[in-house]
C-alpha cells in the first residue's frame, strides 16, 4: 500500500516519451501515468467521466484482489458505478475451485455481449483463478472474441499497463503467466469498508489436496516479509483501521521460507503490538499445521478474534488419505478438542466435502461423528466438483449423483442442528460488536459482528458504523442475534 500523495509526487517525474522503467513498482506508477492521459482523452470523447465495474467471484483473496484493481481504476480516472452492464470498462475476477463458478462466469459473460452490441464503446477484462486453466483460455479465444482484456493471478499487479495496452488496441489482449516468484507491493488499492481490511500475508499453496486447483493457479507458497506486512497494518490503521483479516491459503505455514524464517504464531505476536488496531482475524488454516504456539498465542491475546476456521473436508481417514490433506481422523478431532479446551469461547468452523471419488456411506457417516463431536459454530458444505488436471479428477470411481445428494443432505441437517445449538449459548451475554452497516432491511438497526463472527443487529444509526459497541444479546435467531447497546 502506497500513501496517494506520494504516489503523485512517484509519477509527477515520469516522461512519458521515454522508455518505462524496467523495475517495478516503478514502471506501473508509468503506466498509471500514461493511462491517466488515455483516460482523459476517453473523457471528452464522451463527454463525461468513464465508468467501470469489478465483480468478484470467490474468496477473500480475490476480493482483495478486487480492491487493488479497483484502486488502480479509480487513480486513472474512472468512476466506480457498481453495475456492469452499465459500465464503460466491465472486470469480473473470477474463481475456479468449483465448477458453478466458472459457469457463472460464462453465462454472465454471454448477457454481457449484448449490452456490448449496444454500446460497442464498452470494454471487459476478465482476471483471476479461471484464467490461469488453458482450457478457459482456448474457450475464451473461440467463443468469446468481444473480451478485450484477460490476464492471470500472477500478473495482476502489471493491471495498469495492460490498460494502457487495451486502450490502445483494438484486439482481444491476453497475457497469462504460469508463475511468478514476484511480489509487488505499493500500489493504489481502494477499500470496500473503511474500518475493516484484508492483508495478503502470503501468496499460493503446497499442498496439493488431490481434489484442489488452487495450487495450479495461484502457484507456489510465497511468504511477504513481517515488515512488509506490520509496515502495511500500520499505515492501514492511521486511516481507520480496527480490524484486519490476514489472508493465505495456509497462513500455519507462513514465514517457513523465509529468509529469516518466522511462525505465524510470532507474526500474530508483533501485529498484537500495533496500536490502535482492536482486532486481528486470519484465514485459512490448515490443520496439519496448526501448532501449539498458535494455541496459546490466540489463547493469550486480546486482539486476535474468537473464530478458527479449520477446513476439515472429510472426517474419514480413508477419503482424507485419499485427498492427501495429511492428518486423520482422530489427529483433527484431538486438535478441535484442544482448541475447544484451550480457549472455550472460540467458534470453529469448518469446510466439507460431500462426494469425493470412492466415499461411501460409511466415510459420510465418520465425517457426520466429526461434525458432531467438535460441534462447529457454522460449516460450509460442498458437494465434490471436478477439476481437470487435478489427480482426484483421474480417479475412476467417481461416486454417483443421486448417492452424492443424499449424502450432502445428511451431512446439511447436521451441520445445521449442531450449528443452531451452538450459536445459542451467547442469549443473555454482554459481547462486544463491530458495527459495520446499517441494517439492510430496518434503518433503525445496524449490523455487526462478534468477536467470533456471528451477526448482531440492535438499535443505532450510521454514526456507529465502524465502532465497537457493547451489546447485550437479547435473543437468537438462528445463526443471528438481535441485542441492545449498554
Ligand atoms: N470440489 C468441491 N469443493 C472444493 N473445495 C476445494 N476444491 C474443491 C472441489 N474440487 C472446497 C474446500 C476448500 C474450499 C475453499 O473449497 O472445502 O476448503
Ligand atoms: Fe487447496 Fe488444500 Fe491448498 Fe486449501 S490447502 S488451497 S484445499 S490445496
Amino acid at each position: 500500500m502506497i500513501k496517494k500523495e506520494d504516489l503523485e509526487i512517484k509519477m509527477q517525474s515520469f516522461d512519458l516519451t521515454m522508455t518505462p522503467p524496467a523495475e517495478e513498482p516503478q514502471r506501473q506508477y508509468y503506466y498509471i501515468a500514461k493511462a491517466k492521459k488515455l483516460v482523459q482523452e476517453l473523457e471528452t470523447r464522451l463527454g463525461r467521466k468513464p465508468t467501470f465495474c469489478v465483480t468478484t467471484f470467490g474468496c477473500q483473496m480475490n476480493a482483495r484482489d478486487s480492491e487493488k484493481l479497483s484502486g488502480i481504476l479509480e487513480e486513472i480516472g474512472y468512476v466506480d458505478n457498481g453495475s456492469d452492464e452499465k459500465s464503460d470498462f466491465v472486470i469480473y475476477n473470477t474463481c475456479t475451485v468449483r465448477d458453478n463458478a466458472n459457469q457463472r462466469v460464462y453465462g454472465r459473460l454471454g448477457a454481457l455481449s449484448n449490452y456490448k452490441k449496444k454500446n460497442p464503446q464498452m470494454r471487459i477484462a476478465l482476471c483471476g483463478c479461471m484464467m490461469q486453466e488453458e482450457t478457459v483460455i482456448a474457450k475464451l479465444k473461440k467463443s468469446y472474441r468481444f473480451v478485450d482484456l484477460i490476464f492471470g493471478t500472477h500478473n495482476i499487479f502489471k493491471f495498469a499497463e495492460l490498460v494502457c495496452d487495451m486502450l490502445e488496441s483494438e484486439d482481444m489482449i491476453v497475457d497469462i503467466w504460469e508463475s511468478t516468484d514476484k511480489i509487488v507491493e505499493d500500489l493504489p488499492i481502494v477499500r470496500k469498508y473503511p474500518f475493516k481490511s484484508g492483508i495478503n500475508i502470503m501468496f499460493g499453496c503446497n499442498n496439493f489436496c488431490s481434489y484442489c486447483i488452487v495450487p495450479y493457479v495461484r502457484g507456489r507458497e510465497r511468504s511477504r516479509s513481517p515488515e512488509d506486512i506490520i509496515r502495511e497494518i500500520e499505515m492501514l490503521v492511521a486511516d481507520g483501521v480496527v480490524e484486519i483479516m490476514l489472508l493465505g491459503q495456509n497462513v500455519n505455514s507462513y514465514g517457513k521460507n523465509l529468509d529469516n524464517p518466522i511462525s505465524f504464531a510470532q507474526l500474530l505476536q508483533k501485529i498484537e503490538q500495533i496500536e490502535g488496531l482492536e482486532r486481528i482475524r486470519f484465514m485459512t488454516s490448515h490443520p496439519k499445521d496448526l501448532s501449539d504456539e498458535l494455541i496459546e498465542v490466540m489463547r493469550d491475546s486480546k486482539k486476535i478474534c474468537r473464530h478458527l476456521h479449520l477446513p476439515l473436508q472429510s472426517g474419514s481417514t480413508r477419503i482424507l488419505e485419499q485427498m492427501n490433506r495429511r492428518y486423520t481422523k482422530e489427529q483433527y478431532l484431538e486438535l478441535a478438542l484442544k482448541i475447544r479446551r484451550e480457549i472455550p469461547d472460540i467458534s470453529l468452523t469448518t469446510d466439507i466435502i460431500v462426494g469425493f471419488p470412492g466415499e461411501t456411506d460409511a466415510d459420510v457417516d465418520d465425517t457426520i461423528d466429526v461434525i458432531r463431536k467438535v460441534g462447529y459454530d457454522n460449516a460450509f458444505t460442498f458437494i465434490y466438483s471436478k477439476r481437470t488436471g487435478t489427480p482426484a479428477a483421474a480417479m475412476e470411481n467417481q461416486v454417483p449423483e443421486d448417492v452424492v445428494k443424499r449424502n450432502f443432505n445428511r451431512v446439511l441437517e447436521t451441520v445445521q442442528e449442531v450449528s443452531k445449538n451452538r450459536t445459542v449459548v451467547y442469549t443473555g451475554q454482554e459481547v462486544e460488536v463491530l458495527v459495520e452497516e446499517i441494517n439492510e432491511h430496518d434503518d433503525s438497526l445496524v449490523t455487526g459482528r462478534m468477536s467470533n463472527n456471528t451477526m448482531v443487529h440492535f438499535k443505532g444509526d450510521a454514526s456507529l458504523v465502524g465502532t465497537l459497541q457493547r451489546v447485550y444479546l437479547e435473543e437468537c435467531h438462528g445463526f443471528y442475534y438481535t441485542g441492545r447497546s449498554i
